[in-house]
């Protein structure tokens, strides 16, 4: 069959896009399917109805490709497409919202608001140590880090959204889960030497990753348990990956679920497609296998 991959797009992580569709084209070439790449831009509706293809490989990240937007377009178009539907795209999008819903769900996370920018930049709207970002932006883009009252308020960049989110900062290990469908594959615990940045999560050799983690079973079990139950409150479909942080000092305490990204990284240092690999899945089949659970 014909698959239409569709992937760059406006969103601040077209680059990153770009790599994942680029990396899920030649699997799924190798896979033996027909494949359409389209750099998705305001003519997409166009383009499909030119290509006409069987399923949709949704590879864009980050606003328009990941909050519902093109989902929205897709079932329109009645075209069978892969991942999450409209309403689990925007709600995963929207870091406070879904942080609302995994609170009612009894997962664990931290404390949060929604601020303008301007107050932001102005005084301390938490205690720090805290962490402001974009509310619905993905890879790290635009985060900043406030470790002490005595280095002031952060000096937020114009190009941050009016509103963003003021975040207490959760220390210790970045921690990480994919699930395919009703499983969850395994746990990944990534080491930088600083902060999981944009560049420590895709220049080569900009972290190393432990897979599967060497954590006690206990905080194991509870990423695998998290990241189910995570997928299945915002209603997420095919592959979803969430990411946690675990201060060891505080045992499972100390877990905290960051969010969930319903169109997680397939670029060469991506986790997700890593996660497949070490419980026996190639990258092929799995991208196969996405294709097979698309639907609209
Ligand atoms: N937002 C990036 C693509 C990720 O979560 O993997
Ligand atoms: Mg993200």
């Amino acid at each position: 069959s014909r698959i239409a991959v569709i992937m760059g797009g406006p969103s601040v992580e077209r680059e990153v896009s770009l790599s994942t569709g680029r990396e899920c084209a030649t699997a799924l070439k190798e896979a033996g399917f027909e494949v359409v790449e389209v750099d998705a831009d305001r003519d997409l509706p166009a383009r499909l109805s030119e290509i006409s293809p069987d399923v949709v490989f949704n590879a864009l990240h980050g606003r328009w490709g990941e909050d519902g937007c093109v989902q929205g377009l897709l079932e329109w178009l009645r075209l069978p497409y892969t991942h999450s539907g409209v309403l689990a795209s925007s709600l995963a999008m929207d870091k406070e919202r879904s942080k609302s819903a995994y609170r009612a769900a009894g997962l664990p996370v931290v404390e949060s608001v929604l601020a303008p920018r301007d107050e932001v930049r102005a005084r301390h709207v938490m205690a720090p140590p805290y962490v402001v970002k974009p509310n619905n932006e993905g890879s790290s883009v635009g985060v900043y880090l406030v470790q002490e009252v005595a280095n002031g308020p952060p000096q937020l960049s114009d190009e941050m959204p009016e509103t963003v989110m003021v975040e207490a900062y959760a220390p210790g290990r970045e921690l990480t889960t994919t699930v395919m469908g009703d499983r969850a594959l395994t746990v990944t615990d990534i080491l930088t030497d600083g902060w999981y940045d944009y560049d420590a999560k895709y220049k080569p050799g900009g972290s190393r990753h432990v897979v599967p983690a060497e954590v006690p079973q206990e905080i194991f079990d509870a990423c695998m348990e998290y990241a189910l139950r995570a997928h299945q409150v915002l209603g997420c479909r095919g592959l979803s990956r969430t990411d946690f942080r675990w201060d060891e000092t505080r045992g499972l305490g100390g877990l905290i679920l960051l969010e969930t990204n319903t169109q997680p990284g397939m670029t060469p240092t991506s986790l997700s497609p890593e996660q497949a690999q070490v419980v026996g899945l190639s990258f092929p089949d799995l991208c196969r296998w996405m294709v097979e659970d698309a639907s609209c």
